[in-house]
Parts: structure tokens; sequence; C-alpha cells
């Protein structure tokens, strides 16, 4: 096991009527003055947005409002966002949403005293020396960003997608109520499921030796996950089934299961450039590259794949690792479509003829000639698995 440190303050505030809690919360963090940042409106039409600033004005909290954060959230939102921020002066930011509204609230937390542009964050030109303290309402299960030290962000004019790194945007706290994802429409709920599965295997696909707590905890979480998933499917009402999900989802990302071991990310890198180009939704998206990867490294380093296929996807082990692994594969990618309902293909993704030279030239302009992950790909690699995704 390699040597880690972890520093992962959030405080997640679980469970029904949680939300009513928001206002204390942000108090107890030292807030008198909240910027809230929010989507498109589904918290406005399902009231949760009136109920979180009656808990805020109870205590006596003023507020500014940013809405209109798309999924794959972008640098002009973030720029908008900056702007309000030095004019209303908060002492914190408070997303209500999902991975998008967090991230976007990251940006703005760490460009707000920054005096260059927040964009030299994500193209590793700068460090993060400081952000505004975030609390979240978390709304989606999927992202992680309620607990995790990342923010990704897509600069429009170049279609970069791009995340920054860092301990201080670990949010102070995150209100989680299983009942605000009820009104998640199903492809929404599926893929969310699909990024904490592919944020544990990310972490799960290694080379490190003897790291059997990451081992279990990432198998167990997603022999979980994948017990209660058709329940949520069947009955999006579901309370119970709905808070594993939705706590998975955080433990999946907050690094619970990735210390002290090599991780890949080579799934993601090759996804963000399909939602930059083609603004899919993440998690399918996912759902496209995972077991496309996972069917190329299977043939090269089979070790870890053949693991997984024994342990958690039900193939039997025949002593042929190869095969196994490959078995694997096939048995994730089928479960994904079949009890996710997931697109596993380009073409079922709504990709007709996807410009893979396009996202592979921009994939190793970001990531290097070789990414060093799980195996080693370089350019003729990851277009091959592109093309394994068609
Ligand atoms: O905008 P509104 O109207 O709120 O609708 C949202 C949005 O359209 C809707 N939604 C959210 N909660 C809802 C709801 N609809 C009904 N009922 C509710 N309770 O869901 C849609 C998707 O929201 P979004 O925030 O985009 O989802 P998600 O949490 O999947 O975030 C995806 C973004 O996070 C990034 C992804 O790349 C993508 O840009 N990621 C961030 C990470 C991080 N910061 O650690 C790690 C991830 O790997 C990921 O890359
Ligand atoms: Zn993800």
């Amino acid at each position: 096991m390699n040597n880690f440190s972890l520093y992962a303050p959030t405080e997640y505030v679980f469970g029904r009527h949680t939300e009513e809690r928001t206002g204390a919360l942000c108090r107890k963090y030292g807030a008198q003055r909240v910027m809230i940042v929010y989507g498109g409106g589904s918290i406005v039409r399902s009231g949760l947005l009136e109920r979180v600033k009656n808990s805020l004005a109870t205590e006596g909290i003023t507020t500014c409002e940013l809405s209109g954060v798309q999924p794959n959230p972008i640098d002009t939102k973030v720029y908008e966002g900056i702007t309000l921020a030095r004019e209303f002066k908060p002492d914190m930011l408070l997303p209500i949403g999902g991975g998008s509204v967090i991230d976007t609230a990251k940006a703005i937390a760490v460009g707000y005293d920054y005096e260059g542009d927040f964009w030299d964050f994500h193209c590793k030109r700068a460090e993060i020396a400081s952000a505004l303290p975030i609390g979240v309402v978390l709304t989606i299960p999927a992202a992680g960003s309620e607990g995790s030290t990342s923010c990704v962000i897509t600069q429009v004019s170049s279609k970069i997608k791009a995340g920054s790194h860092s301990d201080l945007i670990r949010p102070r706290f995150a209100v989680m109520n299983p009942e605000l994802t009820f009104t998640l429409p199903e492809w929404q709920t599926a893929s969310g499921i699909t990024d904490m599965m592919a944020h544990i295997l990310e972490r799960y696909l290694s080379n490190s030796v003897d790291v059997q707590i990451g081992d279990r905890l990432a198998e167990g979480m997603l022999l979980a996950i994948m017990e209660v998933a058709p329940r949520v499917i069947a009955n999006p009402e579901d309370y119970d089934a709905r808070a594993n999900i939705m706590w998975c989802g955080t433990v999946a990302h907050n690094d619970s299961c990735s210390l002290g071991r090599e991780e890949d990310w080579t799934s993601h890198a090759m996804e963000h450039e399909i939602s930059a180009e083609y603004d899919a939704t993440h998690g399918a998206g996912l759902a496209v590259m995972m077991p496309a990867f996972l069917r190329y490294a299977a043939e090269r380093n089979p070790h870890k794949i053949a693991q997984l296929a024994h342990r958690v996807l039900g193939i039997a082990d025949t002593g042929d690792l190869h095969a196994d692994a490959l078995a694997g594969a096939g048995a994730l990618k089928t479960w994904l479509h079949d009890v996710l309902h997931m697109p596993v293909t380009f073409a079922e993704l709504g990709i007709k003829n996807p410009d893979l030279e396009l996202m592979n030239t921009r994939l190793h302009r970001l990531k290097g000639d070789v990414m060093k992950g799980y195996i080693h790909l370089d350019a003729d690699d990851t277009l091959a698995i592109y093309r394994l995704a068609l």
C-alpha cells in the first residue's frame, strides 16, 4: 500500500427533511451572506428553493442567486458568477443541485479572490491557494462533487473539459435528503448510478498490490449498487433504495476507496471528450466508454478485471484470466444496458458519426502522448478504444 494523507472535513447531514437545517448549517460555518447557485429550474418547480430560502431567512442570512447553470457546466457561467459574487461579497456559496451546479460554485469560489483567470487552475497554470467556503444541498447522486476535491468545467471557446483539484474546495457541509431525488427522471438516475460505478472502477483498476481494504470496499459498493439499482428504476419513490444510492454516490468519490493505491481514470478522460464535443450526459458517456475500455484492457492486463468478474459480476473462475476478464467486461456492459437502460455505444448515445480523431487529438493534448494508468495508452490505443465503442 502506498503512503497517503486524507483531509475530508465535509459534514454530511443525511435524511428526511434535512434541507430545513440548511440555514443553521450556514450559520454554524460562519455565513451571514450566502450566494445560492442552481440550475435550470428543477428546484424551483419542486419547491425546494423556497424551502431552503425560508431556512436561510429564519437564520437572518442575506442571499443572492445565480441560476441557469447547465449540465456540463461552462466557463462563461463561472465568469458571470464571479462578477456577481464580487458585487455581493458572499461569505459562503450554496449550490443546490448536482455536479454541474456544485462545480460551477467551486469554480466561482476559487476565482473570487484570484487576480488571474480561474481557468488557470484547470489548465494547470496555477494552483488553488484560496476559496470561499461552500455548503451543498444535493439533489442528484452522481458526480460525488458534494464530497470531492474536484471541479470539472468546459471552456466554451476551446471545447476543453478539464478539472481542477484542491482540498480547499471540498464542501464544508452537504445536505442529503434522498426524498429530493424522487423527481429525477430515469435517465438522470441511471446516468448517476453509472457515474458512481465508474468512480469506483477508476480506483479499483490499479496495479498497486496489497490494497485489500480499497478492493473490498469497492467490490462491496458495486455489489450494493447492483442489488439496489433495479429497485430505484422500478420505483423512483423507494426511499431506502434511493438512500443507499445517494450515500454510495458520495463514498464512491470522496476518496474512501482510493487510498494508498494508483488510480486509472482512463474512461473519465475519454468520456470528457464526448461530453465536451457533443454535450452528452456524463454518466451515459461513461456507459459507452467504460465497457469499451474494459474490453481493451482485459486483453492486455486482465488480473484486476478478472478479479472484478469473479467477485462482483458472477463470472465463474475458469483459470483463464483473459477469458474471464473479457466475460466480465461483457457482463458489465449487458448489466448497464439491460438493467439501467443505458446506451452502450455511440450510436445508442445518439451520436451517429462521432469525430473520433478530433476527440482523440484533444485527449492527448490534455493528457500527454501516453496515458499511464492501469495500462499505458498512446494515441493508437485510445483511438482503438473509441472504435470499440462505435
Ligand atoms: O438544472 P436542473 O433543472 O436542476 O436539472 C438537472 C439537470 O438537468 C437535473 N436534476 C438534478 N436534480 C434533480 C433534477 N431533475 C429532477 N429532480 C431532481 N432532484 O439533472 C440534470 C443533471 O444535473 P447535473 O448537475 O449535470 O448532474 P450530475 O450530478 O451528474 O453532474 C454532472 C457534471 O459533473 C461532472 C460531470 O463531468 C458533469 O459535468 N463531474 C464532476 C465531478 C466532481 N466535481 O468531482 C466528478 C465527475 O466524474 C464528473 O466529471
Ligand atoms: Zn464521473
